[in-house]
């Protein structure tokens, strides 16, 4: 099972040419496919080499083999983790059962809507970011964004496939929608609206790769709970894909922060534009920014669909198994941050409407990385995460104006102060001023740091995209 087929036409592990139906439903999407690749991937790039990783197994040692691909020749398919032998369903009304190999009838259009919703972000994300290696600041840094952006062509695939090999032909009339969406489209908008917003940007990227995918990340790990069992097997060999996806959005902004210490302490002062740099005032307004758009994809505070998935069996939490209760939450409770008129309070809901309280990760532990170069470089500021209340479009505060330290203030206040708190059209005007391609290898913008090492023990100066 571990070892992929790649003489097929259609990489994959899952014995595809056993199902005939299902293949000629595939090889009948895969042209439309490189289709929207070519039209709405890598603006500018579809005809070099870059030096891309490509799973050759799906055990945890090795899976990767590294080379040069030119991105419309990527071997994208379709691999699912091995399977877990007399696996059952964990959690919710269906506890104990065996986990299903097939879709359960009466939660068939749920399930669809799940899959359908986590593949819209896929193809989405790499709309966002389809201008994007024109103004690269790095050759690794575009081999990066490459890595990120066929892998996420990757994860719809594996959607895909769960779509036409489960759900007949709704699941087909699916799989054709997912390639007609469009982020930011007026009339063909993709589903989730942090996925419509613009990527203008490096700092923008590396900020989407660190709070998003990690939402992402989360949301993929609850759905590798399923009791559904070839979703929970597609997302687990997700999560290893995106582990990278989170890597490069850390250490991205870790490399701006760090550039951004540099200019500081060389020249004395906060103001490192003067430099070149991205001063931490402007980090800041960008990560509130992030932070507060990637926490309305966790979805409302208290939510009845999210009961729903958990007592069907559908969607668990985040390591779901490790968890020592009933695994029912029936009884139990969840402390909850709500609004007492202009007061910010916690309270006791149910544990099952707030499901997606837990999933939220606090992200804390990348901001505490970032902050330590900070002080490595004996400055005395410290980047912070925006309160959970500040700038929501999603949920119980999404009714009121809260600053980033999470007092709710007026909307007159809000006019005044958030020029303060969310980047401006200045900070923007100043980000997109940087934004000018740097393509020699082992050169980098002047707002970044090189990385501390290169892909696959690489030197940071390889060539990883040939342009020439
Ligand atoms: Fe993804
Ligand atoms: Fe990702």
């Amino acid at each position: 099972m571990a070892g992929i087929d790649y003489t097929s036409l259609i990489p994959n592990n899952v014995n595809l040419h056993e199902n005939r139906r299902l293949q000629r439903a595939l090889e009948d999407w895969q042209p439309k496919f490189l289709e929207w690749w070519k039209d709405m991937g890598p603006n500018g790039f579809q005809a070099k080499e870059v030096y891309l990783r490509t799973a050759i197994s799906v055990d945890a040692q090795g899976w990767a083999h590294f080379g040069y691909v030119r991105m419309p020749e990527y071997r994208w398919g379709i691999f699912l983790a091995e399977p877990e032998p007399g696996r059952q369903v964990n959690f919710g009304d269906h506890k104990g059962q065996p986990a299903w190999q097939e879709v359960p009838g009466e939660h068939r259009g749920t399930l669809r809507r799940l899959i359908v919703t986590q593949g819209d972000t896929e193809p989405a994300s790499v709309e966002q970011q389809r201008h994007l290696g024109r103004t690269c600041p790095s050759l690794y840094d575009l081999r990066n964004l490459f890595q990120v952006n066929v892998e996420e062509g990757r994860h719809l695939w594996a959607m895909v496939y769960l779509l036409d090999a489960y759900f007949g032909r709704d699941g087909r009339e699916e799989s054709e929608a997912l390639l007609q969406r469009r982020s930011g489209d007026a009339d063909k908008p993709r589903i989730l609206g942090a996925f419509n917003e613009k990527t203008p940007d490096w700092l923008s990227f590396f900020m989407f790769c660190f709070f998003t995918d990690r939402d992402g990340k989360y949301q993929l790990a609850s759905l590798a709970e399923s009791g559904f069992d070839p979703l929970s097997q597609t997302c687990r060999f997700m999560l290893t894909e995106e582990a990278h996806h989170m890597f490069v959005g850390e250490t991205g902004i870790m490399r701006i922060v760090q550039r951004a210490c540099e200019l500081m302490r060389e020249h004395k002062t906060e103001d490192v534009r003067k430099y070149g740099g991205i001063d931490l005032r402007t980090i800041q307004r960008y990560l509130n920014f992030h932070c507060s758009v990637s926490l309305d994809l966790f979805g409302s505070e208290i939510s009845t669909n999210a009961a729903n998935f958990y007592t069907a069996g559908l969607k668990g939490r985040f390591e779901e198994t490790k968890k020592q209760d009933d695994h029912l939450l029936k009884e139990a409770t969840y402390t909850v941050v709500e609004l007492d008129g202009e007061r910010i309070v916690t309270r006791e809901e149910g544990a099952l409407v707030s499901l997606n309280e837990r999933l939220r990760d606090d992200c804390a532990r990348g901001v505490a990385r970032w902050n330590e170069v900070i002080r490595k470089h004996g400055i005395d500021i410290e980047l912070k995460l925006p309160h959970r209340a500040f700038h929501r479009a999603i949920g119980i505060f999404s009714e009121v104006r809260v600053s980033p330290d999470g007092q709710v203030v007026s909307q007159a206040e809000w006019d005044a102060r958030h020029h303060d708190w969310l980047p401006t059209e200045e900070d923007k005007a100043y980000i997109q001023s940087l934004m000018v391609p740097v393509t020699e290898p082992g050169k980098f913008a002047n707002w970044i740091a090189p990385p501390a090492r290169g892909i696959n023990g690489q030197p940071v100066d390889f060539e990883y995209v040939r342009l020439a």
